[in-house]
């Protein structure tokens, strides 16, 4: 398999086994997940973004938390607290309970990993006076302001710290949730959270999102070509960043709503057109054989509007540029890549009784720039009337653990 960051790989030989080439070659997951899937969790960069490779496991959860500590010395427990319950609960083994808990037992008396990932970031209010840590903040990293269309609520959006955490079912995810709420919880406080899962294929290709379209297709652009995950999602020197943000990386996370049913009411061709996809197969509209063929724009918009969702977000692919008649893009854009991760979500009704289905969108970049410059953007795009965004947050996820001693954020405790 060539993939420019698989320094960890999997343990577990029947998801090895299951990323065989169903498109173009592309490693994707065929078979389904098994319980012993094992994500590393040491490395230069926290898993659960970049790995497992190309294959997000089907569950997810991002919980965002206030800390309720008030000293560094508090706070850097809270991390080593993190990052030994982590280590422990994506790794297996003997359960070994809480000194005041016995366990959640959701998962027996072994632990399954269940391809667990658990990743970390802290948002900009970390950063303010409590801990010392102003000088140290990710020089772009700032609380999320409203876009044009947002309709935000308050209290699902920011946090002091993210959790992502994701595995192939939900009560490895659950278990991992109780025990850390178990072991931390005395010290930091849920400010809100959603709960997502991922399709398997349908049939085949990248899963499909609630619109019914293959979404997270274009992540290949940035693996297809060695060098180009680190050039576009981990700060590496040189950077204006502070030295301690080595190896992390710009995260946000916007629940959006879906309007779907005023979505199933326009003809496929029309949300299509929105896409800049055929729905079925994932093509481009520009044609080609399957999900992976090349995006290209025409220069007069009438097979790839330029306001569909893929030619805004991304106005000049590799190899195509955008034209100078195109009306929403006035400027030349370099090609623009994040590394998007979302996961779908579907919960409770309003208060109207009206369905709550969306997207948890998340995407990894190396400059935050780049994601609010894509979401402004997209401020024109078709799809606007059918998407709401309610909540989120921008985040940094910390650089990786590397080894038994190191944990979450000592670069930027010490
Ligand atoms: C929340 C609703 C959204 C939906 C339903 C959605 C759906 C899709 C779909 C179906 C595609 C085409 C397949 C693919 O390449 O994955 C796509 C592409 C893409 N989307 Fe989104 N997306 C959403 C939000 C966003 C946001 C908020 C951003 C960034 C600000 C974004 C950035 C992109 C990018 C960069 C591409 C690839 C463009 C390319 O290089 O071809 N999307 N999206």
């Amino acid at each position: 398999m060539s993939y420019s960051c698989s320094r960890r790989t999997f343990v577990g030989g029947t998801l090895a086994a299951g990323l065989v080439g169903a498109v173009s070659g592309k490693p994707v997951r065929e078979s389904s997940p098994i319980a012993g899937d094992v994500v590393p969790f040491h490395g230069e960069h926290q898993s659960g973004i970049t790995e497992p490779p190309l294959a997000p496991q089907q569950q997810g959860i991002f919980a965002a938390y206030d800390v309720t500590v008030d000293n560094r010395g508090e706070l850097t427990n809270l991390f080593r607290t993190l990052t030994e319950r982590a280590r422990f609960l994506t790794s297996g083994g003997p359960a070994r309970p809480a000194p005041h808990s016995s366990g959640s037992g959701l998962l027996g008396s072994t632990l399954v990993p269940d391809g667990l990932t658990i990743t970390v970031g802290v948002g900009a209010s970390l950063f303010d006076n409590r801990f010392g840590l102003a000088g140290r903040k990710p020089v772009e990293l700032v609380p999320m302001t409203a876009f044009a269309h947002d309709d935000l609520s308050p209290a699902e959006c920011h946090g002091d710290l993210l959790l992502q955490l994701c595995a192939n079912h939900d009560d490895a995810l659950i278990n991992a949730l109780i025990d850390i709420h178990s072991h931390a919880g005395a010290l930091m406080r849920q400010r809100w959270r959603i709960d997502g899962f991922r399709s398997p294929q349908r049939p085949s290709g990248t899963p499909r999102d609630l619109l019914g379209f293959h979404d997270d297709v274009a992540n290949h652009f940035l693996t297809d070509v060695k060098g180009r995950i680190n050039e576009f999602i981990w700060v590496h020197p040189p950077s204006p960043e502070p030295a301690w943000t080595t190896g992390g990386t710009y995260q946000v996370i916007r629940i959006v709503r879906f309007h779907l049913d005023q979505w199933d009411r326009i003809p496929v061709a029309q949300q299509e057109k929105i896409i800049g996809r055929h729905k079925v197969t994932g093509v481009p509209l520009n044609g080609g054989t399957n999900e992976n063929s090349p995006v290209v724009y025409d220069p007069q918009g009438e097979v790839m509007p330029f306001n569909c969702h893929v030619r805004l977000a991304n106005p000049q692919t590799v190899g195509s540029r955008f034209s100078a008649s195109n009306p929403y893009v006035p400027d030349k854009v370099p090609p623009v890549h994040i590394w998007r991760r979302s996961y779908q979500y579907m919960r409770a009704p309003d208060v109207d009784g009206r369905m709550d289905a969306g997207h948890a969108f998340c995407c990894f970049q190396r400059e935050l720039s780049t994601y609010t410059d894509m979401q402004q953007r997209l401020e024109k795009e078709m799809l606007v009337p059918f998407i709401t965004p309610t909540g989120g947050g921008y985040f940094f996820a910390l650089p990786g653990v590397t080894d038994d001693h190191d944990y979450y954020a000592r670069t930027l405790l010490t």
